[in-house]
């Protein structure tokens, strides 16, 4: 999952590809390089590693070049060296790829029998010879990719520019979503609107399968039959200035502290907080009470978000809810009743594991219902029904306010599905919606903790592996901390049920190994207290996330307590969260990490 922009200007465009590659970082920043055409040639400039190498490169040796694309990688085929990163080109075209080809080394094979000479390990030199090969037999520029892409397989947003005319940028898409930027006498491509934002407000997405030929006074797109199309062309005012840290130091601390408020702001789209009822801001296209059952599929983060769902589904709408990993979802061949529910979640929209489930869940004839903070995304479009977070931008790698909002979300739905279902009252809908208006406030208090949680960072970080533990919706929220250690401290973390320790893991207890334990003292925590003396009884360090009254009752020493405010328990995990995620922020800090892009990962993963 790379990014891809490419301009056709009235002036040198160097700067300005590297603007909008800067907003693309979310999406890889193993390399990064530009190709403009200068007067009939095509010169690059490409770096291993961050952008701003590519933009030092580029002082050194400016490009002025008025046409040109650009690329930021998240190397999938071929290690992240400069001589893998894009553009690739031979002096005829340069391509920038995002997205896999499947079948590349069988083109591969092919094209090296005639006489091609790949000088790179990726899967999109393939591409890059098979256009340049027809452009060498004298086919034109829209030919030569017209037959190019009839030979492709696989996962692809493509853009070339060509050296032979410099009033043509070819781009493409099967799968990594692609918009088109519409500017006074320029053109523009991008991987979403984002990127485009310091250039134009006027925007069409190209649909599966479309391919389109730029000029510096419009676009032409064909469909996947190579019918021309029309394609809606909007007003989307995607914020020119990029989003910035404020006084933090990162942006992931920027975004945990935001929470209290975007989870406010989410919240006051789905209930009437003076009624105190929950008001789903559309109307669902399916009667809860004809669901017989529910799958929500998500990946990483989004899908811990949906395993807590699970728990409020059930309990709350009394609905049979199975949690899928997307990756696993479609190729499981699990049964799926017609009619029934799929929901998706996902921050970007565009995680492509989410996406192709999404996709076979409507073959199967489900409901689709998305959950998503990026509303102008592939899987918002393609779901039936689509149901918004309100966290804003999220640009740290590892997901925070997004998963908050998406819990907030999940849980007026559970109350929703419960009241639709007659199995919560009014009474019962209005003292669970009182207790999600609480949870700003209450987020507001965890956050005071942070000190405390700087201090024990410290030792976090000098351990080798870190267990959590949790009951309940506790459990994924193990998990979710478990995950955001080892993505942005490197430590590696597992999270457990706190039931499951004794069947395997309490092997690994011993003096060098905390436990984190998250147990707001709800109707399991005498059950986790249990759990917790297994650990002790073996010189387990525990790390205890409990309420006043959890401490009190605990019955062991803790190496650590943090006491969270008293809550009404169902909706703990929300509140919990923050301790959670600040632990792995603070560790990672002490570590010495890159916080908010940790090495090997990318904000949006759209390749499966
Ligand atoms: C979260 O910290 C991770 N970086 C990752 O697991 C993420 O949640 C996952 O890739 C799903 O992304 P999405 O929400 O954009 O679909």
């Amino acid at each position: 999952m790379c990014g891809i922009v490419g301009i056709l200007g009235r002036g040198p465009v160097a700067e300005q590809l590297v603007d909008s590659l800067r907003r693309l970082e979310y999406r890889g920043y193993d390399s990064a390089g530009i190709a403009t055409l200068e007067g009939a040639c095509l010169a690059r400039r490409r770096a291993e590693g961050k952008l701003r190498n590519l933009a030092g490169r580029l002082q050194a040796e400016p490009l002025i070049g008025q046409v040109g694309i650009g690329h930021t990688r998240w190397a999938t085929h071929g290690r992240p060296t400069e001589n893998n990163a894009h553009p690739h080109a031979t002096e005829r075209v340069a391509v920038v790829h995002n997205g896999i080809i499947e079948n590349f080394r069988e083109l591969r094979e092919k094209l090296k029998k005639n006489g091609a000479v790949f000088e790179t390990e990726t899967d999109t030199e393939a591409v890059l010879h098979l256009v340049d090969g027809y452009l060498a037999a004298g086919i034109d520029p829209v030919e030569a990719v017209r037959a190019t892409l009839s030979q492709l397989r696989g996962a692809f947003a493509l853009g070339f520019i060509f050296a032979a005319d410099d009033d043509i940028l070819i781009c493409a898409r099967n799968g990594p979503p692609l918009a088109i930027g519409y500017g006074d006498g320029e053109m523009y491509l991008g991987s979403d609107a984002i990127a485009l934002g310091p250039l134009t407000d006027t925007i069409s997405y190209l649909e599966d399968g479309d391919w389109a030929v730029l000029t510096h006074d419009g676009a032409t797109v064909y469909d996947h039959h190579n019918a021309v199309v029309q394609r809606e062309v909007v007003k989307q005012s995607a914020s020119a200035s990029l989003v910035d840290k404020a006084n933090y130091r990162h942006f992931m601390a920027k975004e945990i502290h935001e929470q209290p408020e975007v989870v406010g702001h989410t919240l006051a789209r789905y209930v009437d907080m003076a009624t105190e009822r929950v008001s789903l801001p559309v109307d669902l296209p399916f009667d809860f009470r004809e669901i017989k059952r529910v799958s929500i599929i998500a990946c990483g983060t989004a899908n811990y978000a949906g395993y807590i769902g699970k728990y409020w589904l059930e309990r709350l709408g009394r609905l049979a809810v199975e949690i899928d990993i997307a990756s696993e979802f479609r190729y499981r061949e699990a049964p799926l009743g017609k009619g029934d529910l799929a929901i998706f979640i996902s921050q970007s929209g565009e995680t492509a594991d989410t996406l192709a489930a999404l996709r076979y869940a409507k073959q199967h004839g489900l409901h689709t219902l998305s959950i998503v903070n990026v509303t102008t995304s592939t899987i918002a479009r393609e779901s039936e029904t689509m149901l918004q977070t309100l966290a804003g931008p999220e640009i740290g790698v590892a997901s925070t306010k997004a998963f908050t909002c998406q819990l907030m979300v999940l849980a007026t739905l559970a109350i929703a599905a419960g009241k639709v279902r007659g199995e919560l009252s009014e009474e019962d809908e209005a003292r669970l919606v009182h207790d999600l208006i609480e949870v700003p406030r209450l987020m507001s208090e965890a956050l005071a903790t942070e000190p405390q949680i700087d201090r024990l960072a410290r030792e976090i970080a000098k351990s080798r592996d870190v267990l959590y533990l949790g009951r309940g919706t506790s459990y994924p929220l193990a998990l979710e901390g478990a995950l955001k250690l080892k993505e942005i401290s490197y430590i590696h973390a597992e999270g457990y049920a706190a039931g499951e320790l004794k069947h395997g893991p309490i092997a690994l207890i011993d003096e060098n190994m905390p436990v984190v334990v998250i147990a707001p003292y709800d109707r399991v925590f005498e059950k986790t207290v249990s759990n917790m003396q297994e650990v002790a009884a073996r010189g387990g360090n525990i790390i205890l996330m409990t309420d006043a009254k959890g401490a009190a009752e605990a019955a062991v020493e803790p190496l650590e307590t943090i006491i969270m405010p008293d809550m009404a328990a169902t909706f703990a995990a929300l509140i919990y969260a923050v301790p959670v995620q600040l632990l792995a922020y603070h560790t990672a800090v002490v570590m010495g990490t890159d916080v908010d892009q940790p090495r090997n990962l990318a904000k949006s993963v759209t390749v499966e």
